[in-house]
């Protein structure tokens, strides 16, 4: 499927300069959203994974459909000050800002293989923070699956050595 004729870029948005990426429009169109689910889960299939992690927001959106369509769980990665028990925390740089992504300390047993899910990798510095408290408590990362790739930013060069299926690119 085309997914750019599903996705919106808004100029300048949320800064000068950003050609911002919204899926939103991709999510209202329930075939497209399927579609895109469907992709996801067939790569994540022959994987034995054991659970899903996305990072806040937009990798629950694309991560829970995916993970109740293979039947595992699915661990929520977020900002800071949000989860509410014993937590493990890394710091990253955005495409505009900085963050900090926590994830709950028991979220993930050692050994458990992993599928992380987002809408868009741009830089990489989510995906690649997502990683490492994934693996900090002993997860092994199978997959990495995004709806939306911005080749420009290189966040590729992060992804060395892992598993990545991204479904569009601009
Ligand atoms: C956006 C996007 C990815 C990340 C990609 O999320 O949803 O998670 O940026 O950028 P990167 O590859 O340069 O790290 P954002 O941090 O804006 O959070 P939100 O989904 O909560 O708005």
């Amino acid at each position: 499927m085309d997914y750019k004729k599903y996705i919106t870029v808004v100029e300048d948005w949320p800064k000068q300069g950003i050609k911002f990426k919204d899926i939103t429009t991709l999510m209202d169109d329930g075939k497209a959203f399927k579609s895109a689910v469907d992709e996801i889960v067939e790569f994540s299939k022959e994987k034995d994974i054991d659970l899903v992690v996305g990072p806040e927001a937009r990798g629950f959106i694309i991560g829970c459909p995916v993970s109740y369509a293979l039947e595992v769980g699915f661990a929520p990665v977020r900002k800071e000050g949000k989860l509410p028990r014993e937590v493990i925390k890394v710091e990253y740089g955005l495409e505009y800002g900085k963050n900090v992504l926590t994830i709950h300390k028991d979220a993930i047993k050692p050994g458990q293989r992993v599928l992380i899910t987002d809408d868009l990798l741009a830089t990489g510095g989510t995906i690649e923070a997502t990683i490492q408290l994934v693996e900090q408590l002993g997860g092994i990362v199978v997959g990495c699956a995004f709806l939306v790739e911005l080749t420009y930013l290189n966040g590729r060069e992060k992804l060395d050595g892992y598993n990545v299926l991204t479904l569009t690119e601009y």
